[in-house]
């Protein structure tokens, strides 16, 4: 692969930012109320440069233990996941990663992936959890669990409700999004 590089995400690559997800993501996914947050604090973002041109991006937040056990209980309805986790512990938070359809498949996703993974361990936060798109060909869980990561659970409609606020179109079947996550998880050991 010719020279990728992996840079923090500033302000004045948001609106390039926005365009990606709109492409890659379904438009409106990400809105610019969330993607002006980026550059800042509990945020982790990284962007990937592959000839001069903006390619893709890595997005990540941290969060304590007991404000991402509210979103797995709003989206696991019957699943019951006991990790024995203290409620102010930080953990890691996998939210975004993309890659422009024209530059897939030289490692640059790879690469995002594995410096957004390394962010997190850098600072000692761990577990990371990521919501994995579960759409057929998604390479994303085979490249999770390569790098130390365990399926948890599928979760069924996953962005059916956000969909539906955002009014935002999911590039594999529209709006509502009815595509299913699996939900991966790495912890040290
Ligand atoms: C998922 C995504 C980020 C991958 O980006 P990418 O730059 O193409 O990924 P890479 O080139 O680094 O490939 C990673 C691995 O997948 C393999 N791979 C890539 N494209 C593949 C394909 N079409 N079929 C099979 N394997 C493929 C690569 O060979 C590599 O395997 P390796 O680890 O054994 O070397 C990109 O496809 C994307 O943006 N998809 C749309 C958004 C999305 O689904 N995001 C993830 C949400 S969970």
């Amino acid at each position: 692969m010719e020279k990728c590089e992996i840079y923090p995400v500033q302000n004045e690559d948001l609106d390039e930012i926005y365009t990606l997800c709109n492409v890659c993501l379904g438009k409106n996914y990400i809105s610019k109320n969330e993607l002006i947050n980026f550059p800042t604090q509990p945020f982790v973002a990284l962007k990937a440069v592959y000839q001069n041109q903006l390619a893709g991006i890595a997005v990540g937040q941290k969060i304590t233990w007991k404000d991402f056990k509210k979103i797995l209980h709003e989206h696991l309805v019957e699943t019951e996941i006991n990790l024995n986790i203290n409620d102010n512990k930080i953990v890691g938070w996998r939210k975004h990663l993309c890659v422009y359809p024209h530059m897939r498949n030289k490692g640059i996703g790879k690469m995002l992936s594995m410096r957004l993974h390394q962010s997190f361990i850098q600072e000692n936060i761990t577990p990371v959890f990521s919501f994995i798109w579960d759409y057929p060909g998604n390479i994303m869980a085979n490249m999770l669990s390569g790098m130390g990561y365990k399926t948890l659970g599928k979760i069924a409609y996953f962005w059916k409700h956000e969909s539906l606020q955002k009014n935002y179109e999911c590039p594999i079947c529209g709006c509502p999004c009815i595509c299913n996550a699996k939900l991966m998880m790495y912890e040290k050991k």
